[in-house]
């Protein structure tokens, strides 16, 4: 008789423990074959539903579901008609995501440097940009040196601790500027003790494989704001008035321009189950985070991941080696493959990608504090599908390679 095949995931555990796996089981699977035997396949009734499940957790009026962060992130800048005449602020420690959606309609990136203590855009930063840099006597800002409008700024909440909401709100109404959070690593984050998704204009979430939720792909904009939800729900399909679910026959118009970024309902299906086990994974992440908080408080020259005076959502556990430590990060990383671990690393800086370096003129001078954090930083597995023994066995390499 054939032998089972294993499941690709203990696969490659066999080998190496991976850095991400998604926490799937036999609900999702159970919820996505029902969806795919419901005859849609598109978006509709688990999509429609998945909707109106995370607007009621985060409290958002809206919520419009997406197939990623991206297109969220993309959406939102299409929707308030940033543009060719414009620029946005974008922190330079990021995934290139946040600052490509800017350049999908003509804006310009404006790469900002991070804070060195919690690696965070902060407040003191945008302002510093703005005083310095733009003429603030009209309307919106405008940017000297580029004579572009600046419209908005993407705080990214790192790892899922959240930026400083209250500062760069108030920075950002005073200026008239939208605040875009890129909540991609923080579902669910809690900031001044309510989840994400209402503190400002709009908030982007990614469902992605190894994100704190998944749907394999996938993504959820939220906003209070109505009418602008109405937007994005039609130009994330093609702009046309009414969407697949619920139009009446063949009617349509296009009534705006539009993209194809629906999410697909068996999707919306496993995301669905997901939510609902939002507060055990959650626990699971924390108490990964408090055994390597343990571990590791006395290693020489390692940094732990900086606290946050907010609720993270624990969806990144970093330690930064510094001159002190007893290997280097591409030494240690190096070490940790050998014994079967997979580090990671968050980010390789925008500033270091050729095609920005080269299209926007950035240099390493430019964000000395996201440069010494690339430098130094890697990122330890910290999942809900984690085994115990397993984050047992990463502390045990850590504390051999760096104690
Ligand atoms: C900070 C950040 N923003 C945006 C994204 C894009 O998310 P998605 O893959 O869902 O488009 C990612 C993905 O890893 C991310 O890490």
């Amino acid at each position: 008789m054939a032998e089972t095949p294993k499941a690709p995931a203990e696969t490659i555990a066999e080998k190496l423990l991976p850095f991400a796996l998604p926490d799937v089981g036999s609900a999702e699977a159970r919820a996505m074959t029902r969806s795919l035997r419901s005859g849609w396949l598109t978006s509709g009734p688990e999509v429609k539903a998945f909707e109106s499940e995370f607007a009621t957790l985060t409290g958002a009026r809206e919520a419009i579901a997406v197939n990623s962060c991206t297109a969220a992130l993309h959406l939102a800048l299409a929707a308030w008609d940033i543009g060719a005449d414009d620029a946005v602020l974008v922190p330079d420690l990021t995934f290139v995501a946040s600052a490509e959606v800017i350049t999908y309609s003509g804006a310009l990136p404006i790469v900002l440097d991070v804070n060195r203590a919690d690696y965070l855009l902060d407040g003191e930063t945008v302002e510093r940009f703005l005083k310095e840099q733009c003429d603030t006597s009209g309307a919106h800002p405008v940017h000297r040196a580029s004579k572009k409008t600046v419209r908005a700024i993407i705080p990214v909440h790192y790892g899922g601790r959240p930026c400083d909401l209250d500062q760069l709100s108030e920075i950002a109404k005073r200026h008239k500027l939208k605040l875009l959070e890129d909540a991609a690593h923080a579902f669910p984050t809690y900031y001044a003790g309510r989840i994400l998704g209402t503190h400002s204009d709009a908030t982007a979430f990614s469902f992605y494989a190894t994100k704190n939720l998944t749907t394999g792909e996938g993504g959820m904009l939220t906003t209070d704001d109505s009418e602008f939800a109405d937007r994005v729900r039609r130009m994330r399909l093609h702009g046309i008035r009414g969407q697949t679910y619920g139009r009446q026959r063949w009617q349509y118009d296009v009534v705006d321009q539009g993209f194809k970024y629906n999410m697909m309902d068996p999707c919306a299906a496993i995301g669905r189950v997901q939510l609902k086990r939002t507060a055990e994974t959650l626990e699971k992440r924390k108490l990964i985070h408090a055994a390597y908080d343990r571990a590791f408080a006395r290693l020489q020259g390692v940094r732990l991941t900086p606290r946050t005076p907010h609720e993270s959502a624990f969806h990144l556990y970093t330690i930064e080696l510094g001159p002190g430590a007893r290997l280097s990060r591409d030494e240690f990383v190096d070490e940790m493959y050998r014994r079967g671990i997979a580090v990671s690393l968050h980010f390789i800086p925008i500033h270091r990608l050729t095609y920005y370096r080269d299209a926007y003129g950035l240099s390493a001078q430019q964000f000395p504090n996201a440069e010494e954090i690339f430098q130094r930083i890697c990122s330890l597995p910290i999942y809900s599908a984690l085994k115990m023994r397993n984050v047992r066995h990463v502390i045990e390499a850590v504390r051999e390679l760096l104690g």
